[in-house]
């Protein structure tokens, strides 16, 4: 019971940060290395449950109890009640469970209150919301998903609220597939290998998981915080890769030098939500067309890098048309000496002429990937 409690005391802390601002997987990473020798590994799982669940589901919830309460909550207060009506509603924790190990962890003073309202929504709960309140989205998300993918719109957001469970690879790094699967794309498009450029690199997932083929790979990004991050990481697990800071809109690199260029750009992350429990509540629609933008600034200044027959691969994980298909095409409408390279893997739904995986496909990142040679 007690190692229950301390369980639920630790993810009220780490939400209650994170209400205040703090990044949920960094916050959620501090809170488990504090009590590493006290949590058995199980209750840290349960921990990172109650935490990025709860922080996930918030506009449900919220649709949920908001309606007891008459007044402003303290924040330590409102995210107690969510977490309570997190396990109750979304975990099937029984009632008077629920209600009795929320009320143990607030302060004396609320105790009445948390309990008359995780009562109420435990005998109303049938009133359940549906679309973007039940699923827990803004309304703009949703509607985005709904307009540009129908169905299988509403399938990716519904499927990102179960978390994407990346797999450790051979050499200890913890990396989800989807990326995996870019990096097979970005080998087997240059069976020959040569100089690679990864020019949005950091923190260095696919650097570091590219095949042997590659003479040299160098790793770019534009952050100075995140280029050491990469360096570290390459230092780590391959020595002799190395990494720089570059903007790649103006790369410090010779013309026509690289046998491949990969950009893994900056992008929305609307396919990543899944593993980025608070994304949902940031990411602006205008981030969009910005993004895009900047996209294919790099891809156009990434193939000016390549030696004729190189190989240029775009990827980002995220599903809206503009930052996948619309920049693939401004891109091949603004370079016709690059030529479209067919994907290697079957696993990939076609996209113009590249492909995509949607969360639901595998239960990873939602990705795109576009690869052009040049001719
Ligand atoms: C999707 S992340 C890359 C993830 C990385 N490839 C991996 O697999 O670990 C995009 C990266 O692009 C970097 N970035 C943003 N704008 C950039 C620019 N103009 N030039 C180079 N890097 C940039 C960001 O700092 C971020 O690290």
């Amino acid at each position: 019971m007690s190692e229950v409690l301390s369980s639920r005391q630790v993810a009220l802390a780490a939400l209650c940060e994170v209400e205040k601002g703090g990044q949920a997987n960094s916050v959620l990473a501090d809170a488990l290395n504090r009590v590493d020798e006290e949590l058995s590994s199980r209750d840290k799982n349960f921990v990172t449950e109650l935490v990025q669940g709860t922080i996930r589901m918030r506009r449900a919830l919220d649709h949920l109890w908001a309606p007891f309460v008459k007044r402003e909550l303290d924040v330590e207060v409102k995210v107690a009640v969510r977490l309570g009506v997190y396990q109750l509603v979304f975990l099937g924790t029984p009632p008077h469970a629920a209600l009795n190990a929320t009320v143990d962890i607030v302060p004396r003073r609320v105790k009445g209150l948390v309990n008359a309202v995780l009562r109420r929504v435990s005998e109303t709960q049938t009133n359940f919301p549906t679309g973007a309140v039940k699923n827990s989205y803004p309304d703009w998300i949703w509607n985005w998903a709904e307009k540009e993918w129908g169905l299988d719109g509403q399938a990716a957001l519904i499927a990102m609220n179960s978390a994407e469970r990346p797999e450790k690879r051979l050499d200890g790094y913890i990396q989800g597939s989807a990326s995996r699967w870019v990096c097979s794309e970005v080998d087997a498009a240059s069976p020959n290998g040569g100089l690679l450029l990864d020019v949005c690199a950091a923190p260095g997932g696919k650097t570091t998981g590219l095949g042997h083929q590659w003479d040299i790979v160098v790793g770019a990004d534009h952050s100075a915080l995140r280029a050491s991050v990469l360096a570290e990481l390459q230092h780590r697990l391959n020595p002799p890769r190395r990494a720089v800071q570059a903007d790649a809109r103006f790369p410090p690199f010779r013309p026509q030098c690289a046998d491949a260029v990969l950009v893994d750009a900056p992008c929305t992350g609307l396919g990543a939500m899944g593993r980025r429990s608070d994304a949902r509540w940031h990411i602006g629609k205008g981030a969009i067309e910005r993004l895009a933008e900047q996209q294919l600034r790099i891809l156009n200044a990434s193939c000016q890098l390549l030696k004729p027959g190189g190989i240029l691969t775009y990827s980002v994980c995220t599903f809206t048309k503009k930052e996948t298909i619309g920049v693939s095409e401004d891109f091949a409408s603004q370079n016709t000496n690059m030529e479209p390279v067919a994907l290697d893997s079957q696993r990939w739904r076609h996209l113009g002429t590249g492909g995509i995986v949607l969360p639901q496909d595998y239960g990873t990142d939602g990705m795109a990937i576009f690869q052009w040679r040049l001719a």
